[in-house]
């Protein structure tokens, strides 16, 4: 056997891996041993295995520590400070200061759509249109409003790299200048089953899944473009998610907001419909920014109400996010924490049978964007209506699906862009 070979032997075996390394030993030809081994190498073993080690502790709220976060509501603010943010963001946009990336690592699983999620098309009544070209929309929208080209980033993952950027391809970026439109992949780490032992795929390789959309902050770092960014001048950077087909993504008060408010960081709410919505809720914890994902929020603080009977906890997340590019290269040099999903992998067992599941089985682990809040005093938050800004497709029927996201879409364009 080989030096390298037996050398991961003894990391594998420091760690239990009890399964890889049969197969390693007693399975595998030389060949796949090969392939296995440089997947090895560059994988931080340890690294998983402490994430393993935490996988079931339930992250602690303390409700004594947290308070409300402070919010500017859109519909409240007096005509002369609308117009002073407006003017202000305006500026920057027009200066060519302004970017946008868009997250699109996800894979749109409760969806049920095969392929990466931008790639999924839904039918308004001016025809049909895929998730992506809903975003190249609003950017051109600007841009002719503007007189500019807004640099657009797309981050997708090994899952959907390649399938994305055929696709754009294909559909010639939707009008958008080839040029303007950068990718970068995010980050993977290793599934681990509930034994301990890491998965091993079918195709005989470790799992690797996706690391989550905090990945991006790094990943954009590692690839180049955040330097690139700076080199050419950009100031403020909106993130967003793929799949709300009303997000704003370029809007100048919300960047006027943030100067004013002498913020690096902004984010966008909705009012909370009910306890049981899907999505994260801002506040702040030890006072600093949070969210607490819809996942980790204790049935009792959801169902929470003031003293006027609102939701106590009910300014949600809706993945509307701006950043100053000094708070981007503050992030990309800090770890995040990672969160635990329990997940059915199905895998190949120490004897190189593959074992099908029907239940969950394995951890998957993923670190959250909107955690890099909390590593600033504060943030600017702009509520805006739901109506205006909010019509997300998660599921493929009943609520946030493209069913009720197409109807606010069609509705919200009737009002405003007859
Ligand atoms: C997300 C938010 C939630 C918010 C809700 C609103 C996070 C962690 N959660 O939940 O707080 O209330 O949207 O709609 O932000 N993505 C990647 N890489 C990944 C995983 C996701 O790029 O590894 C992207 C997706 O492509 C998508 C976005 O991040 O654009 C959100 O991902 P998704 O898994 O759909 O999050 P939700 O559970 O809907």
């Amino acid at each position: 056997m080989k030096e390298e070979l037996k050398n991961i032997i003894t990391k594998l075996e420091r760690n239990n891996q009890k399964e890889i390394v049969n197969l390693i030993t007693n399975v595998y030809s030389d060949e796949e041993n090969e392939k296995i081994a440089s997947q090895i190498e560059r994988i931080n073993i340890e690294k998983v295995m402490s994430l393993y080690n935490n996988a079931t502790i339930i992250p602690f709220v303390d409700q004594s520590k947290i308070e409300h976060i402070k919010y500017t509501d859109l519909s409240s603010l007096k005509e002369e400070e609308f117009r002073a943010y407006k003017d202000l963001g305006e500026k920057i946009i027009k200066s060519n200061k302004y970017a946008v990336i868009t997250m699109a690592g996800g894979q749109g699983t409760r969806l049920g759509h095969k392929g990466p999620k931008g790639t999924f098309k839904i039918n308004t009544v001016n025809g049909e249109k895929y998730l992506f070209e809903v975003i190249v929309n609003s950017l051109q929208k600007a841009n002719n409003k503007y007189g500019v080209v807004i640099p657009w980033y797309v981050m997708t993952s090994e899952d959907n790299n390649d399938q994305t950027i055929s696709f754009l391809e294909e559909h010639n970026y939707f009008g958008y200048s080839k040029d303007k439109v950068k990718f970068f992949k995010q980050g993977q780490v290793p599934m681990v089953k509930t034994d301990g032992n890491i998965v091993v795929d079918k195709n005989k390789l470790i799992k690797e899944a996706s690391d989550g959309n905090g990945s991006i902050y790094k990943s954009i770092k590692r690839s180049g473009l955040l330097e690139q960014m700076k080199a050419d001048s950009i100031e403020w950077i909106f993130v967003g998610g793929v799949d709300n087909i009303l997000l704003r993504i370029v809007d100048p008060v919300m960047v006027g907001l943030t100067i004013k408010e002498n913020n690096m960081i902004a984010s966008k709410t909705v009012a909370k419909r009910n306890p049981e919505e899907k999505a994260g809720v801002f506040c702040k914890l030890n006072g600093v920014p949070k969210v607490i994902e819809y996942t980790e929020l204790p049935k009792a603080m959801a169902e929470e109400v003031d003293e006027n009977g609102k939701l106590r906890y009910g300014d949600i997340n809706i993945l509307s996010h701006l950043f100053n590019i000094n708070a981007l290269e503050k992030l990309a040099e800090i770890d995040l924490p990672y969160h635990t999903a329990f997940k059915k992998s199905d895998y190949l067992n120490e004897n190189g049978e593959v074992v099908e599941v029907s239940e969950p089985n394995a951890y998957k682990f993923e670190s959250y964007i909107f955690d890099g809040f909390s590593f600033f005093d504060n943030m600017s938050i702009l509520r805006v209506k739901r109506e205006d800004e909010f019509a997300p497709i998660k599921n493929a029927t009943g609520s946030d699906s493209p069913e009720t996201a197409v109807a606010l879409y069609d509705e919200y364009n009737k009002k405003y862009n007859k």
